[in-house]
């Protein structure tokens, strides 16, 4: 029987809305129609129909990672059961913290990491099909989810972001600014006049750190490793900003620090931190936030720091961001207020295509970002 094109495209709507009994439909007769809907390019979804990509963690990381860790394979969705709901990947995180929280997972595992997107379909009311959710969902493309299955990690529907993109839910409005938003505020008490040293200044965290620390009144002065990068930082309102890797950090840091240090938000540890302490003031306070000067490289030898500790009676308090779990929302609202006001910009670093993945974390590692490393998936 020959069928006209909209007749033959009705017939298949049919199918694929009305006909789904769950009484008459097996899973691989629903399969097949679902297969068809997605080809003819319709909005109609299955977790078994989707081609779905990954990439594993495929060899242990010795020194800088390079593209033999990593290793794609494509994977096969389970039938959505009551609870679940499938999640597509927009926008995929690259963040530091990967490259020595992967050493405790043997190699083929996942690889770890936030990510947002869309919820495409649902067996779960508080995950509709539609929302723009966040999920530690690792590097994937496709994730089949039931949050009432996960003991930690809990995917959460973004709050709306008005024009925003849904990228800014893996750095302004999400971990990273929430790292800065909580370290900085909660660990260093920060009041007006007074001075903060930021490392790491130009990435995701330490941007942020500075330009909170500045809407306070603080003077604020910025560690990263290129020129273009400290002119960015002084373009955002750092009083100053050093090169660390053309800079006598110690004198240049004296000069943008007259009164000394009050304050010193630490993102990459080693011989930098060392110096950042050595000016601190009485009573500083030091946020450490991460040590990426080592996470691909043995860990740099520094002279005992804990004696300044003593003298200045400083106050050091190392920090996980997860801590602030329960003022989740506090944090990305404050956050959004402030752009919203104009008080904090923001600035993505944005790599195209999910086979990218592994180039844009290592890129990010060497310092190719400035602002938060996404990975816009296609
Ligand atoms: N504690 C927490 O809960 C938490 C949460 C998020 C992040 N963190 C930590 O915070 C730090 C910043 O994270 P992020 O997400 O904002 O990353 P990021 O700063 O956006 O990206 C990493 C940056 O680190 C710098 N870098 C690389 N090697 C370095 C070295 N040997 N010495 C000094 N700087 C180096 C590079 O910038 P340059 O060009 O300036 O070298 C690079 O752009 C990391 O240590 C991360 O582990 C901690």
């Amino acid at each position: 029987m020959l069928l006209s094109p909209l007749f033959k495209q009705t017939l298949e709507l049919l199918r694929c809305y009305i006909f789904v009994s769950p009484t008459l439909m097996t899973d691989s007769l629903l399969s097949e129609m679902m297969q068809t809907a997605l080809v003819s390019g319709r909005r109609c979804y299955s977790s078994s129909a989707i081609a779905a990509k990954k990439w594993i963690y495929a060899k242990v990381f010795k020194g800088e990672p390079t593209q033999e860790n990593f290793q794609l394979h494509t994977e096969n969705l389970p039938a959505l059961k009551d609870g679940d709901f499938l999640a597509q990947a927009e926008y995929i995180s690259v963040d530091p913290y990967m490259r020595p929280y992967m050493m405790a997972y043997p190699a083929g595992s996942l690889m770890i990491g936030g990510q947002v997107g869309k919820v495409i379909d649902s067996k779960n009311a508080a995950f509709p099909v539609g929302a723009s959710i966040f999920g530690q969902f690792g590097w994937r493309t496709h994730t089949v989810c039931n949050p009432a299955t996960m003991k930690a990690d809990q995917p959460y529907v973004l709050p709306s972001f008005g024009n925003l993109p849904i990228s800014l839910g893996l750095g302004v409005l999400g971990m990273p600014g929430n790292t800065a938003y909580f370290g900085l505020l909660e660990l260093c008490s920060p009041k007006k006049g007074e001075t903060v040293v930021v490392s790491g200044a130009a990435g995701a965290v330490g941007n942020h750190v500075g330009q909170i620390a500045k809407n306070l009144g603080c003077r604020v002065v910025g560690i990263a490793g290129s020129d273009a990068k400290c002119q960015w930082l002084k373009d955002l309102g750092f009083d100053e900003a050093i090169n660390y890797k053309t800079a006598n950090i110690f004198g240049e840091l004296k000069k943008a620090a007259p009164k000394g240090v009050d304050m010193y938000f630490d993102n990459v540890g080693g011989q930098i931190s060392e110096t950042v302490i050595k000016l601190m003031n009485l009573h500083g306070r030091i946020a450490v936030c991460g040590t990426i000067s080592n996470y691909n490289t043995a860990v740099e030898k520094v002279t005992d720091p804990l004696r300044q500790m003593v003298f200045k009676q400083l106050k050091m308090e190392g920090f996980v961001v997860w801590r602030w779990n329960d003022r989740w929302m506090e944090g990305i609202e404050a956050n959004l207020k402030w752009i919203n006001e104009g008080k904090l910009k923001w600035h993505e670093t944005v790599t195209e295509g999910f086979d990218n993945l592994p180039i844009a974390f290592m890129d990010m590692l060497k310092g190719g970002n400035t602002g938060k490393a996404v990975v816009k998936i296609n």
